[in-house]
């Protein structure tokens, strides 16, 4: 099919929840991506933070290969060994002890939410009354109910009430706020350490080290929502460890599969203790194709040394950036961390982005300012030169 036809198609049978672009991708490769008219695109959006690894790493698509051909799929009724090694491997580079498997963020934001009030609610003797989730303003979590209710903002809500009550939200990166929401209701404060959907905010040290004492303080849990920054994005394993700290649970998802569906809860040893069997659950969840996929992408991450390229590449491409601020003054701002960076401008963003894409360079613009480069972790500083050579065209443009 054509491009033309593929979007007529598009349009007719799929709902209408994405304002699409006019293109239709068939085919990539490492940095790179293809249309079906055979133009290329060097891609820095990377299936929004998924893949990091490249397009069809070699190593995926034969673990993809190898696991199909031998078992894709039993129910959580027996036990899994790939599944038991993804845990393994999760819980050995980070601060949990233990990991539940799902099959996207969203479902990973979900258990997360029953885990901490389940675990609050019988963990303490005043944990009864206790259910409410502290959330940032800006923040993103994701778009079931509890989801988007745990979203702090407004417009992901809209229609959508009645929602589940117990989320409150504040103002991020303002430590008083946090500590004068807090009642003798809430059970946790639930922070994406890098704000990305929000406009790419990263928390700054300062914040996150006291939001962490709070909870402390306060006998709360602490969740950091990683679905996005985490997993070397940030230039850290998960993004907290720039900010030296630990939380109670944290949520993965996006790069876990670089491209195939799963979603990671993980957690302290005594908080996920909170979950006994019945609680909670997911057909697909963990299953062994999933975890085997998953298993390779984070042994070439941890590896082959892109964590240390994505800090590397990550602080050549923001110092460049600023130095475009300097250059032009439609730059009202560059911020981010490692290859999770953002380019607030005064005017608008869109027009920057659709001329990217036509000069063959991919970013994504976030409320129609902030321009979002996330390009796979293995992305090479010759090639943030090119993408910096069309984007500077396309701001003076
Ligand atoms: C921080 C964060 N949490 C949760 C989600 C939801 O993940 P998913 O779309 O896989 O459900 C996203 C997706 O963008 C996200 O960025």
């Amino acid at each position: 099919m054509n491009t033309k036809e593929v979007i007529e198609l598009s349009d007719r049978y799929i709902m209408n929840t994405y304002r699409r672009l006019p293109v239709v991708m068939v085919r990539g490769q490492g940095v790179r991506l293809w249309d079906a008219d055979g133009r290329e695109y060097l891609d820095f959006v990377s299936g929004l933070a998924v893949n990091s690894l490249g397009h069809s790493h070699p190593k995926v698509v034969k673990a993809i290969w190898r696991q199909a051909n031998t078992l894709m799929h039993v129910s959580n009724l027996y036990h899994i060994e790939q599944q038991a090694r993804l845990a393994q491997l999760l819980c050995e580079n980070s601060f949990a002890a233990k990991a539940f498997f799902c099959n996207s963020g969203t479902e990973a934001v979900e258990a997360a939410i029953k885990l901490a009030r389940k675990y609050t609610k019988t963990s303490s003797k005043n944990g009864a009354g206790k259910y409410e989730i502290i959330t940032a303003k800006h923040s993103f979590h994701g778009r079931t109910l509890a989801a988007i209710t745990a979203t702090g903002q407004p417009k992901y809500q809209k229609y959508f009430e009645p929602l589940p009550p117990g989320f409150k939200y504040v103002p991020f990166n303002h430590l008083q706020a946090m500590q004068e929401a807090i009642t003798a209701q809430t059970c946790a404060i639930m922070l994406e350490p890098i704000q990305g959907e929000g406009g790419v905010y990263p928390a700054t040290k300062e914040y996150l080290q006291g939001v962490a004492r709070l909870c402390r303080e306060n006998n709360l849990l602490l969740i950091l929502d990683e679905i996005q920054c985490g997993l070397g994005r940030s230039g850290k394993f998960l993004a907290h460890q720039l900010y030296e700290i630990e939380p109670d649970i944290c949520t993965l998802a996006k790069a876990l599969g670089n491209g195939f569906p799963i979603g990671a809860m993980l957690a302290k040893e005594q908080v996920a203790q909170g979950f006994e069997p019945g609680d909670h659950a997911s057909t697909f969840g963990g299953n062994p194709l999933a975890c085997e996929v998953a298993l390779t992408v984070l042994q070439v991450l941890l590896d082959e040394g892109i964590i240390e390229n994505a800090a590397k590449t990550g602080q050549y491409f923001k110092n460049k950036l600023l130095e475009l601020a300097t250059k032009h003054p439609q730059i009202k701002a560059v911020r981010g961390a490692g290859l999770m960076l953002g380019v607030e401008l005064t005017g608008d963003g869109q027009s920057v982005v659709d001329y990217c894409r036509q000069q063959g360079l991919l970013i994504n613009c976030i409320n129609n300012k902030i321009l979002r480069f996330l390009p796979p972790l293995i992305v090479k500083e010759s090639e943030i030169d090119t993408a910096l050579e069309i984007l500077d065209r396309a701001i003076m443009n």
